[in-house]
């Protein structure tokens, strides 16, 4: 078993400890799962009817919104929007495929599978989305809303009308990543949470996200070993009504070949670090009262600065077309970000904390996030800390750090340039002490949240954004001024490019 703190450690990078890995392209992993034997459903395309404004739909609020039946034609929207093809490029004679969602290398190791009740023109029963033939498999059939209520935690004891459940196979990132690939797949699949919870409040429908539940048995419902793949987090939307309470059938093992689906390569390394931390992680520990982690980081700001929900400006991106836009971006331009834009990408970001989903909650307890600002009008260069409870943010360091950063993050020196990196800290020591290993889940899929809501919100705001996971841990963790137990889980560049 491996605490938070020491796997985060033991797959640090060192500068002159960086050992050269060959990708096996003979035996690269598979990035649509496929089952031999099983059923298709096919789900109606359905046009992005949506012209909202992207910063319209974060802000709204979303409590209270009432419980409608999922119909196949909103199931289809929710599935298309979260996850979908948007770019094809062609590589070594294959073509491969961009999607809504980054992710670290382009491996996308994130699947999602879906419970659905009975109250739908859907078959009650427990599907595989297949995101490249937008399509679903049917895996179980039958009502098993009632393994849900009892797996998944935070439910209020009620069947939902349909879960959505974000899974990661592990060696897609492995491939390329080795041990440290379990960061890899939880930012990515916190990038996919985004996307589905933005997803169900464009459809007004309510949710309930939250990365606890019994991994055993919602990993055997849905037919994953949690070794080779495993749940990591759980969407459900709650019922219109009360559903009557059925006995639910009984969950055995699924049948081999449709396990054996989870198989993604021809020679699959097992990496004992990634399957350590991993299972360390699955007992769920209650926790109340926690303090927020910026506190408990020993971070201190001498003074705070006040930001406004900014009006809307007028050549804002809606949110269909936004997500089909977006892109990582590296090209960016020297050229301050204007205030207007950085005050409206930081109020999108502040919507992400999902004040209004149980998971969503927890971050401030999780997560200290802050900015190296580097060019932002009116904004002096230095190191930000964002206030989470309080529309505001703090200089903690003053100084311009983008070019050393660049340096810091393997040298992708094209980093300098951008007008702000956002970070995402927290102290290992302590997440382990409050949450046990399944912390590092928690932190580390919410860093891939509030990544995937800068590179919406950039990209509504006519500006480029960049995930970074590749950085020499010491050397960042001393730039930002962190102590020993602290460290730097995500960065995400953003800032004025070339084009987009
Ligand atoms: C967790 C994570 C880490 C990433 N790390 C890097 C990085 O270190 N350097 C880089 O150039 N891109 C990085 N990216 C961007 C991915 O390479 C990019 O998302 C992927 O190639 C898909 O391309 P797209 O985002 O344009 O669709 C990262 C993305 C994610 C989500």
């Amino acid at each position: 078993m491996l605490s938070a703190r020491q796997y985060h450690m033991q797959t640090a990078y060192f500068r002159e400890r960086m050992v050269p890995h060959t990708l096996d392209w003979e035996n690269q992993p598979a990035v649509f799962k496929r089952y031999a034997n099983l059923r298709a459903i096919q789900l109606p395309r359905v046009p992005a009817v949506f012209s909202l404004p992207l910063s319209e739909l974060t802000a709204r609020d979303h409590r209270g919104v009432v419980a409608r039946s999922i119909l196949r034609e909103r199931m289809a929207s929710i599935l298309g929007l979260s996850c979908s093809l948007t770019a094809r490029a062609h590589h070594a004679g294959n073509d491969f495929y961009y999607r809504s969602v980054a992710s670290a290398g382009a491996l996308f190791p994130n699947e999602i599978y879906l419970v659905q009740g009975q109250a739908s023109d859907l078959t009650a029963g427990i599907c595989h989305y297949a995101v490249d033939r937008q399509c679903l498999y049917a895996l179980r059939p039958g009502s098993f809303g009632a393994y849900v209520r009892g797996a998944v935690h935070g439910l209020g004891g009620r069947e939902p009308a349909a879960a959505l459940l974000i899974s990661a196979i592990f060696f897609r990132s492995a491939w390329k990543y080795r041990e440290r690939a379990y960061r890899y797949v939880l930012l990515d699949g916190g990038h996919l949470l985004q996307n589905i919870l933005l997803s169900i409040k464009a459809l007004s429908l309510p949710l309930e996200s939250t990365y606890d539940f019994d991994d055993f048995t919602a990993n055997t419902l849905v037919g994953l070993d949690g070794r080779r793949e495993a749940l990591l987090a759980c969407v459900a939307i709650p019922a219109a009504e009360e559903s009557e309470t059925r006995d639910a059938p009984p969950i055995g093992p699924l049948a081999e070949d449709v396990q054996a689906a989870s198989r993604v390569a021809r020679v699959e390394v097992a990496y004992e670090k990634i399957e350590r931390i991993h299972k360390a992680g699955t007992a769920v520990r209650p926790v109340t009262g926690a303090a927020a982690m910026q506190e408990r980081m020993g971070l201190s700001v001498k003074a705070w600065r006040s930001f406004d929900r900014s009006r809307p400006l007028a050549d804002e991106g809606t949110y269909p077309e936004v997500l089909f836009r977006r892109r990582s971006r590296r090209n960016y331009v020297r050229r301050a970000l204007p205030y207007a834009r950085f005050e409206r990408l930081l109020d999108m970001l502040w919507t992400a904390r999902g004040v209004d989903d149980p998971a969503g909650r927890e971050n401030q307890k999780l997560l200290c996030i802050g900015f190296l600002g580097a060019d932002i009008e009116d904004v002096a260069p230095g190191i930000y800390l964002l206030d989470d409870a309080q529309r505001r943010f703090g200089m903690l360091t003053a100084g311009n750090f983008a070019k050393r950063m660049a340096t810091v993050c393997l040298n992708q020196e094209w980093l300098a340039q951008a007008a702000v990196h956002f970070i995402f800290l927290t102290d290992l020591k302590q997440l382990d002490e409050t949450f046990g290993a399944r912390g590092y889940r928690y932190a580390m899929l919410s860093a891939g949240r509030f990544g995937q809501m800068i590179y919406l919100a950039c990209t509504a705001l006519g500006l480029g954004a960049c995930g970074i996971g590749a950085f020499y841990d010491s050397e960042a963790r001393q730039l930002i001024g962190l102590h020993a137990d602290s460290a730097l889980l995500y960065l995400v560049a953003a800032g004025s490019v070339k084009r987009l």
